[in-house]
């Protein structure tokens, strides 16, 4: 069951941060509950990507703070927050060439390890047992996704989908709390967002927290439980699809936009 209650797994108070004396992330609230699945909508340039970025760690927030599970996150690095189960899936995130399915997604599994992805690509002998676990949790992580049939092959020569499915096992190998998927669906074809989408529902009925960022509304309604419109980098609403559907603003901000 999802908890809306008081203590929410992610809170972010006052997120900001530009470019060029411009903002891209401007005084953003954003408080997500255990097990909730969010998604985050917006045009092109409203800081989506900004935001996740702040959230992961790969941008420092210039204001504001963040909190996981009660601990404040937002100076640690992204390797802690990683460490911490914060888990991202980049907008556009490419495979590793001339690796199979399983090396690239062990590559996120060494992203959160002690020892880190240097130590382990250089096989240093005191690492060799650490590789071992990382190993069996890249295995598991590709299990859980439906993969294993493809572990072994070179990951470019899977179908799109299968690769976007491929970076949700790299990012399910730290066993995270809340996992950032950023465009996900983007340049699929309508079985293959079928089957992303199955494969979230199935995260989401095993607990996993999620923050999702899609131009597909009917792909984000079915999904999330509350969504967040997000425009020039400030939040202009937030609430359950129904809420959001008529709410004017977001008419004219982002579903006006994407119907012309
Ligand atoms: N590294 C960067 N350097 C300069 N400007 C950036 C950078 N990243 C994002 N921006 C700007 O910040 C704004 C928000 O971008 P982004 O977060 O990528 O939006 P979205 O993901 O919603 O499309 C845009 O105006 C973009 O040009
Ligand atoms: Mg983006």
């Amino acid at each position: 069951m999802t908890e809306f209650g008081p203590d929410p797994l992610l809170e972010a108070t006052g997120l900001a941060r530009s470019f060029g004396g411009v903002y891209a992330v401007r005084d953003v609230d954003l408080r997500v509950a255990h097990g909730e699945v969010r998604a985050v909508i917006g045009p092109n340039g409203a800081g989506k990507s900004t935001l996740f970025n702040l959230v992961s760690g790969q941008l420092p927030v210039q204001r504001g703070r963040i909190t996981l599970g009660g601990r404040r996150i937002d100076q640690l690095s992204p390797h802690r927050r990683a460490h911490l189960g914060v888990a991202i899936v980049f907008q556009g995130a490419r495979v590793f060439h001339g690796m199979s399915v399983l090396e690239n997604v062990m590559v996120g599994a060494h992203s959160t390890s002690r020892a880190g992805f240097l130590a382990g690509a250089l096989r240093l002998p005191r690492h060799r047992a650490e590789e071992r676990a990382i190993r069996a949790r890249a295995e598991e992580a590709i299990e859980r996704v439906g993969l294993a049939a493809w572990a072994h092959r070179p990951a470019e020569t899977l179908p799109l989908g299968q690769q976007r499915v491929m970076q949700v096992a790299r990012a399910l190998c730290g066993e995270p709390r809340l996992l950032l998927l950023d465009e996900p669906a983007s340049g699929l074809r309508a079985a293959e967002r079928e089957r992303l989408a199955t494969l979230i529902e199935q995260l989401r009925a095993e607990g996993l927290t999620m923050i999702l960022v899609e131009h597909d509304v009917a792909f984000v309604t079915r999904l999330a439980d509350r969504i967040t419109v997000l425009d020039l980098g400030e939040v202009i609403a937030e609430g359950t699809t129904s809420e959001i559907r008529t709410d004017p603003r977001v008419v004219a901000a982002y579903l006006g936009k994407e119907a012309s």
